[in-house]
């Protein structure tokens, strides 16, 4: 990998992204064996230092830290001293000075993750930066995608509803392209990004014309904390207008799989029909989430070949 970390998908090239799906199919296999450890991170310090909220991404890098025998410290900000007013620069100096060897963060501030790499020894890994990126979750897609299609070569993708809002629109979006598929991005006009142009995805302001003849639908969260005004009249409008339910998906292909990050708003976003129909395969995202991440970590802080 070009880059000693990851904060974004531009850091890495599509030869890159292919080595590490190709690796973190190893690590998937390994999460489903009785015994699912190597040793292969045995000494080896990874830091998560997580300042928004989480569930999947926080468990998924610590899981995947412990699967490859790396110790594993996780600092979430309810109980670090950022709390007592200390400034990230002073936070990430201190854990620094301690010699991890990956330091995964999450923070509300876009760009968080690449002035911590500017200024510390670790490996830094972007585990979602406000509304710029999320890298791995991009990664955890498209290893999802490459499972249920074999390739993402000529797919159409459609990524639908808070894109403006969305670190994994933006990632999955760069992601996607590099590996050959095209990218409808569509939404409410006031959650479409500024510039949808310099994505170079199609932009759609209504649901329909993206989901039509599409192979992957990707529905997103509406991200209510950083709603700062008024993006829609009411949830029941945006629903009635932007969810995903078994009509609507009836506009793409008969094989077309249904994603989502999580966390899901139900009856929202989605509705129950679709993500428990067996069309959903959130909880692929979710397990191809350990696999990825244990690929990236082992990029980063091991290098050679992985020992299983
Ligand atoms: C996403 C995130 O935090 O950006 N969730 C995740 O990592 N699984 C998407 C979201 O919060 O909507």
């Amino acid at each position: 990998m070009s880059s000693r970390h990851l904060l974004s998908i531009r850091d890495l090239t599509s030869e890159d992204a292919i080595t590490l799906l190709d690796s973190a199919s190893a690590f998937w296999e390994l999460s489903r064996r009785s015994i699912k450890k190597a040793p292969t991170l045995r000494g080896k310090t990874i830091i998560n230092l997580f300042f928004e909220n989480s569930t999947r991404t926080r468990t998924s890098f610590e899981l995947a830290g412990k699967r490859l025998s790396a110790d594993v410290i996780n600092i979430s900000v309810q109980s670090s001293s950022a709390k007592k007013g200390e400034s990230l620069r002073d936070t990430v100096a201190t854990l620094d000075a301690m010699h991890p060897d990956v330091c995964v963060i999450r923070h509300g501030a876009s760009g968080a993750p690449g002035f911590v790499a500017e200024r510390v020894n670790a490996a830094v890994v972007n585990a979602g930066d406000g509304l710029h990126e999320h890298p791995t979750q991009a990664l955890l897609d498209a290893f999802t995608i490459r499972q249920a299609k074999g390739d993402l070569e000529g797919l159409k993708i459609a990524i639908c509803g808070d894109v403006a809002h969305s670190r994994v629109a933006r990632s999955g979006t760069l992601l996607f392209q590099k590996l050959g598929a095209s990218v409808r991005l569509a939404g409410p006009r006031t959650m479409l990004p500024p510039q949808p142009e310099s994505l170079g995805a199609e932009v759609f302001d209504r649901i329909e014309p993206a989901l039509e003849g599409a192979d992957v639908v990707m529905m997103l969260r509406i991200q209510q904390e950083r709603l700062a005004g008024t993006y829609f009249a009411t949830l029941r409008e945006y629903a009635r207008e932007f969810g995903l339910n078994s009509t609507r998906l009836e506009l793409a292909k008969r094989d077309a799989i249904v994603m989502h990050p999580g966390p899901l708003n139900r009856g929202i976003e989605i509705n129950d029909d679709v993500a428990d129909s067996d069309r959903a395969v959130i909880l692929n995202q979710v397990e191809a989430g350990v696999a990825v991440r244990m690929a990236v970590l082992y990029r980063l802080a091991g290098g050679g070949e992985a020992r299983l």
